[in-house]
């Protein structure tokens, strides 16, 4: 259902999904110690209305920042009139809404209030040439030169991209090797580039989703079509498959997984698929401690169990089979719904024949007594 609304907000080319700020909150302060002396960039990020450029321009001095810089592009709906960060935004930006860049070299208690709030943001725009809010001079598209020129500039990148464009996105990213902590929608492991850096310990899903399920609530503006939504709750639309996936490595990624089952005595739970040489594991927590072979995981294995110390990822199951996983392709001769199998890891038994979900392929590493790996 949820991969439904995402579809369908994928096919409207509907990007506009506005986090909120207690996601932003929870996930960030898992990275508290990462942002000190470093350049953050928010380059879809109406500084308007952007939760994120709130969170980084009220956390600036707590965390240390050595500047912020937000972006936003042409014509992006008002998604909360309401919460319009800056009480003095013209009436011309609200109904164009031109692109701006924002740049917050510093964080100074402007009214002498003792405190440093958006307030004094909002005031240091005009007293203080360190920090700048101006007009874009091209449309504000993350790809444009002027928006790249700033990437260059950044330590981090902080946002939710336009998820129609999210693959763009995330490859931009890694050619500038820039690090980065963005939402998208979980199906994008599947990208063949997504997929080969978290193979490599290159990128991890975010903190709030460690042994939780996945999914967020996002604010939306009053356009968006809800009659297909799934779940709404005050206003709210829930994205089933929204995730954070971060380039920060934290400490959440090396906790151990505890294993429940044994393989030896348990060998009939453990079928093996009739297409690869890799046993059905349909919930990460029966993955059992004694076996050292090729096991297929559901996706949330991710975000419930994986860690390098413990595990080796091996690839995904897919029609094309991109990590030459597969020991078996069906023909006509094997049955008439051969294309269909072909699509699935397959298991068999006797005549029964089941289609599993497809499945991400790991291994457990061998661990020494103290933990290293054995060579
Ligand atoms: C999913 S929304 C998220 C907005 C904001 N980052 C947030 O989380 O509240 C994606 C934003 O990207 C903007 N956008 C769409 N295409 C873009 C592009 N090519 N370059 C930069 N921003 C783009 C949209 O206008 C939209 O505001």
């Amino acid at each position: 259902m949820a991969r439904k609304t995402f579809d369908n907000a994928k096919k409207a080319k509907n990007d506009e999904f506005y986090t909120q700020l207690a996601d932003i909150e929870n996930e960030m302060r898992h990275y508290r110690n990462q942002f000190r002396g470093k350049v953050v960039f928010c380059n879809c990020d109406d500084p308007y209305e952007s939760n994120f450029f709130k969170y980084f321009a009220m956390n600036f001095k707590f965390l240390e920042l050595k500047k912020l810089i937000a972006t936003c592009y042409i014509g992006s709906p008002i998604a909360n009139k309401e919460l319009s960060l800056f009480p003095h935004e013209s009436v011309e930006n609200k109904t164009t809404k031109a692109p701006h860049k924002i740049v917050i070299n510093e964080a100074i208690d402007e009214n002498k209030d003792g405190a440093f709030d958006l307030q004094d943001i909002v005031t240091s725009l005009t007293n203080n040439k360190k920090n700048t809010l101006t007009r874009l001079n091209s449309d504000g598209d993350f790809r444009s030169a002027e928006c790249v020129a700033l990437l260059k500039e950044a330590d981090i990148v902080v946002t939710n991209p336009p998820f129609s464009l999210f693959r763009e996105y995330v490859g931009q990213l890694v050619d500038n090797k820039k690090d980065f902590i963005i939402v998208g929608n979980i199906n994008a492991i599947t990208y063949k580039d997504i997929f080969q850096l978290i193979k490599e310990n290159k990128l991890w899903l975010g903190n709030t989703h460690r042994n939780r399920g996945l999914g967020m609530f996002f604010d939306i503006p009053e356009s968006v079509n809800t009659e297909t939504a799934t779940r709404l709750k005050d206003g709210k639309i829930f994205i089933g498959g929204a995730v954070w996936f971060t380039t920060l490595d934290t400490p959440i990624n090396h906790q151990k997984m505890t294993f429940y089952k044994n393989y030896k005595g348990n060998e009939s739970e453990y079928i093996k698929y009739d297409n690869y040489d890799a046993i059905e594991i349909s919930k990460t927590k029966n993955i059992p401690d004694d076996y050292y072979g090729a096991m297929g995981v559901p996706i949330t294995f991710l975000n419930s169990g994986y860690n390098q110390e413990q595990f080796e990822i091996l690839g995904f199951t897919h029609r094309n089979d991109p990590y030459k996983l597969k020991t078996k392709i069906y023909t006509k001769n094997d049955a008439e719904n051969f294309n269909d199998l072909n699509g699935s890891p397959i298991i068999r038994s006797g005549d029964d024949v089941r289609f599993a979900y497809m499945r991400i392929i790991i291994k457990r590493k061998r661990e020494t007594r103290n933990g290293n790996k054995k060579l």
